[in-house]
């Protein structure tokens, strides 16, 4: 198998932390050619009898498409999810382990798409241990509203960083020839009730904010999309003609496999009709109805044969009826894959705020009391996207391993426990699910203790391991320093420690907004009056229930698009981040003065580092149009890149944007548009702290 020793190569050239630029500057080829795998799944196509056919357009056993060894179609296994493999013991050649990495929210806020690569190939390396041909990830829905419990597995608020990561993940897993899977196609921003929800959202919204990472996901080469649960416009999109064939297929271009949710359609005829490939998991509606449907003539065989086709075109394009799919020689590569795990947590853990008592350096005196949620216990998202890992580093082991006899561990703290320590470092978080949406509050008595803590010692550190935004608000201003810290996956409290004492110079930066009440948030307001947010996975179930609408209100301003517009403060802005050094970024200067519609501008600016340590800032280059033909926001992040410069070092940073990254989608000629009209290139180190701008004419 040349070509995949060649890939272990480049593995190995890409762990060195050698640039990645090249390998993505040639669009991912499949091994097999699109019209080969179609000639070769034409010929199968023939030789398959009905019930083969049947058989083949829905799910077996959970997680697998079902194989047929008389005709060389082999059984293929899928996996969930994105921040690595969630092994299911009770399904057959499981692997021992797999690596929990940190969640997919925290590789968005490295906002490095090159680190986005390596994470996602170590994951595709992992699927190859285990013989998985088809990863269920990544997840790439918009972080619309922080009650959201599954904003842990997707990369944000911001339609540009996420396709950004998006791209870079989907090749990652390319490269290494495990078959990607983008999902929750379309508008699936929320976990309650998500089987009868019905996202009501228009085209505009859905071009600029909703679709991007999936387009960008497709023009990467992704060979898989999920359809979801919930309905957009009223039509189920897993069972949806206008969302199959119109949009994904023929309008987003994509021409590979598309399957469903797990349990999400509910009329097989309009399935088979819709332009949807596979049902899964697969004991359901195809299974039940298809002959049935078949033979009363309210689907005829093209239809069937079209869906079998595009499985078996797909699953050959990409190698899977050719070499063996488990190769435990990637099992040698696991120690490479927890480096980048723990690398994502270095540069993916956001400091929010820090007054100075950070680096709480290890030489110092004093006692660190450290208590709440997460000592013991590490944090993690669950449902589907739940990875179990394996050599387990607890915040207890990591801070012991870093201040030794310093580290206090006490589980209620007294008033004066908390007041006699030379420093606190209190952990607070929330357990975020699939089938749960939760409160964006703490619960009263997890908010009562931090309260509690931050009152009795002004050095409080507070560590938030979340899958998204928490109200922080009553706290903030009393906490000494608040950390980020997302889910750590299985080695990150070592990247934890290593920031709190300043062995690692914090780089991540949010990738959504986090407000300072509920109420502000674009998504308030979508729990239908009377009903409640539930608790658990087994709360109520969604039957006795009539679908509910939830209204996309906000339009195109999701995010910081929403808060600048309405002029609402956050507590944590969109980009934000703290490091130990400082930055200055100026002198923003446009390539041109003037340009032509359809043409592209370089943005440069000089960014130097000020403080006294080597350390990584991101820059971001926000556009704004001056005289809008009809409502834009105020910023939108069009380029972005992560500097990183040793004390005093300057270096001018130049910022490509092509001409699309001034475009709108017009409702009314229901295309991109660029409008001639004065741009400016809003550059700084947040969404609300911008330090550098500079505008160019378009004509
Ligand atoms: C989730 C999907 C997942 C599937 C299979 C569903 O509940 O929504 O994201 O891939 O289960 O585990």
């Amino acid at each position: 198998m040349p070509r995949f020793s060649l890939l272990r190569a480049i593995g190995l050239f890409l762990f060195s932390g050698v640039a990645v630029a090249p390998l993505c500057a040639t669009p991912f080829r499949t091994p097999v050619s699109y019209d080969e795998a179609d000639r070769r799944a034409s010929a199968l196509l023939e030789r398959m009898t009905t019930e083969q056919k049947l058989a083949l357009i829905h799910g077996h056993n959970a997680f697998f498409i079902r194989g047929f060894p008389e005709l060389g179609i082999p059984e293929l296994y899928m996996s969930d999810a994105t921040q690595g493999i969630h092994i299911r013991p009770k399904l057959p050649n499981q692997m021992a382990r797999s690596t929990a990495f940190p969640s997919p929210i925290a590789l968005a806020a490295t906002w490095n798409p090159d680190l986005a690569y390596r994470y996602a190939y170590a994951v595709g390396e992992e699927c190859r241990a285990g013989g998985i041909a088809i990863l269920l990830a990544p997840g790439v829905n918009i972080y619309r509203q922080a009650q959201n419990g599954r904003s842990f597995e997707y990369f944000g608020e911001d339609p540009f960083l996420a396709s950004r990561i998006a791209e870079r993940y989907v090749r990652g897993v390319l490269d290494t020839g495990t078959l990607p899977t983008v999902k929750h196609f379309l508008a699936n921003n929320t976990e309650f009730y998500r089987r009868i929800s019905n996202s009501i959202v228009d085209e505009r919204a859905q071009r600029e904010i909703y679709l991007p990472a999936f387009k960008a996901a497709i023009d990467a080469g992704v060979m898989a999309v999920m359809t979801s649960y919930n309905q957009v416009n009223g039509e189920w999109t897993g069972e949806s003609y206008p969302v199959i064939t119109q949009l994904l297929r023929n309008s987003l271009g994509f021409k590979w496999l598309v399957m469903t949710d797990w349990g999400s359609i509910r009329d097989p005829a309009k399935t088979i009709r819709s332009g949807q490939d596979l049902e899964m998991p697969g004991d359901r509606h195809l299974k039940a109805h298809a002959r049935r449907l078949l033979e009363a003539g309210e689907v005829n065989i093209g239809d069937i044969n079209r869906m079998v086709r595009s499985i078996l075109r797909t699953c050959i394009a990409m190698g899977l009826h050719d070499r063996p799919l488990k190769d435990e020689s990637y099992l040698s590569k696991f120690p490479e894959h927890e480096a980048v795990s723990l690398e994502t947590a270095r540069e993916g853990i956001v400091l929010l705020k820090n007054n100075g008592v950070l680096p709480l350096r290890p030489t110092g005196s004093g006692s660190i009391l450290v208590t709440g949620k997460y000592v013991d216990e590490i944090a993690r998202g669950g449902g589907s996207a739940a990875v179990e890992g394996y050599a387990i580093v607890t915040l207890r082991q990591a801070l012991s391993e870093t201040y030794g006899a310093r580290v206090e561990f006490v589980s209620q703290p007294s008033e004066e426990q908390l007041k006699a320590a030379a420093a606190v470092v209190y952990s607070v978080g929330t357990f975020d699910s699939e089938m749960i949406d939760r409160p964006f509050a703490l619960p009263r008595d997890e908010e009562a203790g931090v309260l509690r803590a931050v009152n009795a010692n002004s050095r409080t550190i507070v560590v938030v391991s979340s899958g998204g935004g928490i109200r922080m608000t009553d706290w903030n201003d009393k906490a000494a320093a608040i950390v980020y810290a997302w889910y750590p996956g299985q080695i990150g409290n070592r990247a934890l420690a290593e920031i709190l004492a300043g062995a690692t110079n914090p780089s991540g930066k949010l990738p959504m907004t986090i407000e300072r009440e509920w109420k502000d948030s674009p998504g308030y307001g979508y729990i239908p009056e009377g009903w409640e947010l539930y608790p658990g996975r087994k709360g109520p179930l969604e039957n006795d229930k009539n679908v509910y609408p939830i209204h996309y209100h906000e339009g195109v301003l999701v995010g910081y698009r929403w808060y600048e517009k309405k002029r609402i403060q956050p507590l944590y802005a969109f980009g934000s981040g703290l490091s130990y050094t400082t930055f200055s970024v100026r002198d923003a200067r446009a390539s041109r003065r003037r340009v032509a519609v359809g043409e592209a501008v370089d943005v440069t600016c000089t960014v130097t580092n000020t403080g006294a340590m080597a350390g990584a800032e991101t820059v971001q280059v926000y556009v704004r149009p001056l005289s809008p033909p009809l409502l834009r926001p105020e910023k939108e992040l069009k380029a972005f890149a992560k500097v990183r410069l040793a004390p005093g070092e300057t270096r001018d940073v130049t910022f490509h944007l092509p001409a699309d990254a001034f475009s709108f989608w017009d409702p009314v000629r229901r295309n991109w548009t660029v409008h001639p009209d004065r741009y400016e290139f809003r550059v700084g180190v947040a969404s609300d702290q911008i330090t550098a701008v500079t505008d160019v004419q378009i004509e």
